[in-house]
């Protein structure tokens, strides 16, 4: 399987929203890339790392924009943010115990979610946010 590359497809219509999917597309892109390498545990883990506090800081940004502008699916957003950064967090738990084997699978399932939610999830707030004036 393939990086994923941001097109304009996956535009929700706001720039800074827009600029920070494309920094996460290259934090997971990066995770994808060291399965193939034969790392280190710690630098697999300092690349892990890179991803979640990438994600953790978009997921606060996003989450700020939609509470701020009263989005009526915001608890619904969140929850789905939520679950995310709990399945990245139990990844990292089982690997750093040796539970858990980083395999292509793993990285798949990241990029395919990350994909799916921009898509998805992301993309519906984009109208009513340009509705009150964001960009
Ligand atoms: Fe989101
Ligand atoms: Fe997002």
């Amino acid at each position: 399987m393939a990086h994923i590359v941001w097109d304009e497809k996956m535009s929700v219509q706001v720039g800074l929203m827009d600029t920070q999917h494309k920094k996460l597309i290259e934090v997971i892109n990066d995770f994808y890339s060291s399965m193939g390498s034969n790392n280190s545990k710690e630098k697999t883990l300092e690349v892990i790392k890179a991803m979640k506090d990438y994600t953790f800081f978009h997921f606060n940004a996003e989450e700020k924009l939609m509470q701020q502008n009263a989005y009526p699916d915001f608890e619904k957003h969140k929850k789905e943010h939520q679950a995310f950064i709990d399945k990245v967090h139990d990844m990292e738990e089982r690997y750093k115990s040796g539970k858990l084997i980083l395999t292509l699978e793993v990285a798949s399932f990241l990029k395919t979610w990350l994909t799916n939610h921009i898509m998805q999830v992301d993309k519906k707030y984009g109208d009513y946010l340009n509705a009150r004036g964001i960009r």
